[in-house]
């Protein structure tokens, strides 16, 4: 048997594995933490008794639901309205007022929006201060199928009982066991798919809301995109990031941190950081 020939039986090792379903899901794997990455994969393996990772690449290729469940899986879209509520009481009273007072027309991005959760409670907030005709809210998520229950806006109460009650009544209408989203407020969010780690960044924005999605992500990968975010920002434009992931070194990235959980763009990063969205794939 020649190399070639013996090569070609040779079972996918993991690393090939990774690499192959990195481009059936459009997004680059090994720039997802490896520890939690491997073990969702391979329980993922067991749970449906497939014995190889050649036989498992078979079946994302060809079994779409399957499919789906992989990249849902692997990307969890775990979401909450007013996730950590006293940083979105902050966003409301301090950073929000103080975006509205320096712009006239205001840019918000919520990046891994998962199933709206997060920029509907934005959408809010914009209302009641009375800004959200002047905002744009663009939401976006790399799994089509969080951003199709986004887009719907349809919720049981388990999904919508972190809101406030006079919140819920005022902004849902209830149908039965499912509260809608006020369909006025839905209407200014635009819900996009966008891979974050492959796309490049919308611009000129005031608010950037990215959270509990760049804690999956590795270190090198973490540094892009908060290099990327500085350029995605107007000066003086904020980022918001989840209640557990403090950046430890903002002032490199070009951040101030104004409260826990929120940086401001104080101007460009460091110039030893090469920026900017990229590809690895
Ligand atoms: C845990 S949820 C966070 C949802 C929301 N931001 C929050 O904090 O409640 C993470 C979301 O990030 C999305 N995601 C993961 N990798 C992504 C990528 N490369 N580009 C865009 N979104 C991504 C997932 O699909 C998922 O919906």
């Amino acid at each position: 048997m020649t190399k070639a020939e013996d090569d070609s039986t040779m079972a996918l090792s993991y690393e090939e594995f990774k690499k192959e379903a990195s481009q059936l899901c459009g997004t680059d794997l090994f720039l997802y933490k490896s520890q939690q990455m491997d073990r969702r994969i391979h329980s993922l393996m067991s749970y449906w008794e497939v014995k190889d990772y050649d036989e498992y690449l078979n079946v994302l290729k060809t079994n779409p639901r399957r499919f789906q469940e992989f990249v849902k899986r692997l990307t969890i879209n775990v979401s909450e309205f007013f996730r950590n509520p006293d940083r979105f009481m902050e966003l409301w009273e301090r950073i929000l007022p103080e975006i509205l007072r320096s712009s006239g027309t205001i840019r918000i991005w919520s990046a891994g929006c998962s199933n709206g959760a997060e920029p509907y409670s934005v959408a809010i907030i914009l209302k009641e201060l009375n800004a959200l005709h002047r905002a744009t809210v663009l939401a976006t998520d790399i799994d089509q199928v969080v951003l199709d229950k986004a887009q719907q806006g349809a919720y049981y109460f388990n999904e919508v009982k972190s809101l406030p009650a006079e919140l819920r009544e005022k902004y849902f209408r209830q149908a039965g066991e499912v509260f809608y989203f006020d369909e006025n407020l839905k209407k200014r969010i635009q819900f996009t798919k966008h891979n974050m780690l492959l796309e490049p960044f919308p611009e000129n924005l005031d608010l950037i809301i990215c959270r509990n999605v760049v804690i999956y992500f590795t270190e090198e990968a973490k540094e892009k995109i908060y290099l990327g975010f500085n350029q995605a920002l107007r000066d003086g434009g904020y980022f918001m990031t989840g209640g557990t992931e403090p950046i430890l070194y903002y002032r490199q990235y070009g951040f101030e941190n104004v409260a826990p959980s929120f940086y401001k763009k104080v101007g460009p990063p460091k110039p030893e950081l090469e920026a900017g969205p990229w590809s690895l794939l």
